[in-house]
Parts: structure tokens; C-alpha cells; sequence
């Protein structure tokens, strides 16, 4: 792993991916092995699979336990029926809810329930819920091809807070082969805004491969914009970059050229 020099905002290059998993999940377990009741932000998605697999075997492994922690993710789609397998809150249990023991009350997602249920609500419900969980003391982050986190899609605000939010585009272009097709794939949900994301005291955030190297050299070098809303990163006081070869070519590229 290297350190890159000169960067907004700290920045690591690893070898292999693997390598940036074991990091990050090495870092939540010893925060939660020194406070039990740690609160964490978590994604769905390709990017941290690696390091929820890492956290199942340290769990197996007994050197860590989830029993007085708790998790809030940071994004829900709206208008899927409630026990659609593509909700994050089933990718989450497949991923890691059932393999740890966190109490299933423990693990919150920005959720409709039922058709009675109004997202504005649920929003603000899960503003409070996150206040009175004491805050959220790590959150892991992965970065959308338009430089969206969670789903802040641009345009979004640094000071945006847990709302309804339409899904951009490329994040629905993206999303299509899990749904078997663009037109399956819904076009709102429900995230935590930039300015709740910033809240968290520890911003944990990975990029992974090929397709990802764009949106790196952005999050670093371009000016900071809602059009890109992963530039915003630099603002954070705790925040650090994690990525392997593949997602640093562009900024390694303009580095030895400079
Ligand atoms: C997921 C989320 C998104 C993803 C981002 C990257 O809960 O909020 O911001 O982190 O779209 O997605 P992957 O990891 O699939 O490339």
C-alpha cells in the first residue's frame, strides 16, 4: 500500500483490492471491539462485498461481536414491493446481516414498510433514528460512476439531508442488469443527504477497478462542484481514500507526469 503525496484528501493505492478490505475491515473491528456500541454506516453495492465477507470471518473467527452495535445504510430504493429480492435490506442480510450477530432491530435502512407508510416520514424518522443512535461513527462509502454517495445524485447539496431523491441516469443504467432491464428499474429513492453523511466522525471511502479510475481523478483534481458530489470528500476532517491500481491509473498517470 502507498500513500499518494500532494492529494485533497488522503489517499492509499493497493496492490490488490483484498488488501484495501482487510484495512477497512481491520479498522471497524477495532472499533468495535474498543466500543461495543459503535454506530455504522454502511453501502450496498460491488464495492464493499470484500469487506463484509472479511468481517463475517473475523466474526467466526470470535474476534469481534455485533451484539451492541448498530448499522444504518445509507440508501433504500422506493416503490419495491416488500419482499422484492433486489431491496438493499436483503442484499444487506445475504451480505452480512445473517452472518454476524447484530440484532436484527439494530439494523436500520432509510425503509417503506408498507404502502402506508410516507417516504418524507421515513426520511425524517430516519434523521432522528441516526441522532438518537448517538451519531454515526464510521461510514463506509463507495463512489457512483457520477460521483454520487450513497444516492446523491448531482446537484445534491452539501448541507442535503435524508430524503426522496429521483436516481440519475447513469445510476439507473447501471442498476439495469439487476433488474433485467432499465425499465424494471425504479426511478426514486430514499438517502442520507450529504450534509448527514458528513455528520459521521470517520468517512471510510473505496473505489475498485477499471471504471472507477474517472471519478478518482475528479474526486482529486477537479474543483469541488455538486456535479460531482464526491468532491466534497476534502471538506471532511476524517475522511480516507482507498483504492487499488486499476481505480488510481488516471491520478497515478497524471502524477509521474508531473
Ligand atoms: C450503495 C450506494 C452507492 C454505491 C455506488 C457504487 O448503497 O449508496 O452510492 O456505493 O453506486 O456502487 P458499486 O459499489 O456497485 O460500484
Amino acid at each position: 500500500m502507498k500513500r499518494l503525496m500532494h492529494t485533497c484528501l488522503p489517499t492509499f493505492v493497493f496492490d490488490a483490492r483484498a488488501e484495501a478490505e482487510r484495512e477497512l475491515a481491520d479498522e471497524i473491528v477495532a472499533l468495535v471491539r474498543t466500543k461495543p456500541e459503535t454506530v455504522l454506516g454502511l453501502a450496498t453495492g460491488d464495492t464493499p462485498v470484500g469487506v463484509y465477507r472479511d468481517l463475517h470471518r473475523a466474526h467466526v473467527a470470535r474476534a469481534v461481536s455485533f451484539a451492541r452495535a448498530s448499522t444504518f445504510n445509507l440508501d433504500e430504493y422506493l416503490d419495491l414491493a416488500r419482499d422484492d429480492p433486489r431491496r438493499f435490506r436483503r442484499w444487506m442480510e445475504a451480505h452480512l446481516f445473517q452472518h454476524i450477530d447484530l440484532p436484527p432491530e439494530n439494523a436500520h435502512l432509510p425503509e417503506s414498510t408498507s404502502s402506508a407508510d410516507d417516504p418524507v416520514t421515513v426520511a425524517e424518522r430516519y434523521e432522528a433514528a441516526i441522532r438518537a443512535a448517538g451519531g454515526l461513527d464510521l461510514q463506509v462509502l463507495g463512489i457512483g460512476r457520477n460521483g454520487h454517495l450513497g444516492f446523491n445524485e448531482p446537484g445534491s447539496s452539501r448541507a442535503s439531508r435524508t430524503r426522496v431523491v429521483d436516481l440519475h441516469p447513469l445510476t439507473r443504467a447501471d442498476a439495469a442488469g439487476v433488474f433485467g432491464g432499465l425499465e424494471h428499474v425504479p426511478k426514486r429513492a430514499i438517502t442520507m443527504g450529504v450534509g448527514t453523511i458528513f455528520e459521521a466522525a470517520r468517512l471510510r471511502v473505496l473505489a475498485f477497478g477499471a471504471r472507477k479510475a474517472e471519478i478518482v481523478r475528479r474526486t482529486l483534481h477537479d474543483p469541488m462542484t455538486s456535479a460531482f458530489v464526491s468532491t466534497f470528500l476534502r471538506e471532511h476532517g476524517d475522511v480516507k481514500l482507498f483504492v487499488d491500481r486499476e481505480a488510481a491509473a488516471q491520478i497515478l498517470d497524471e502524477h509521474r507526469a508531473r
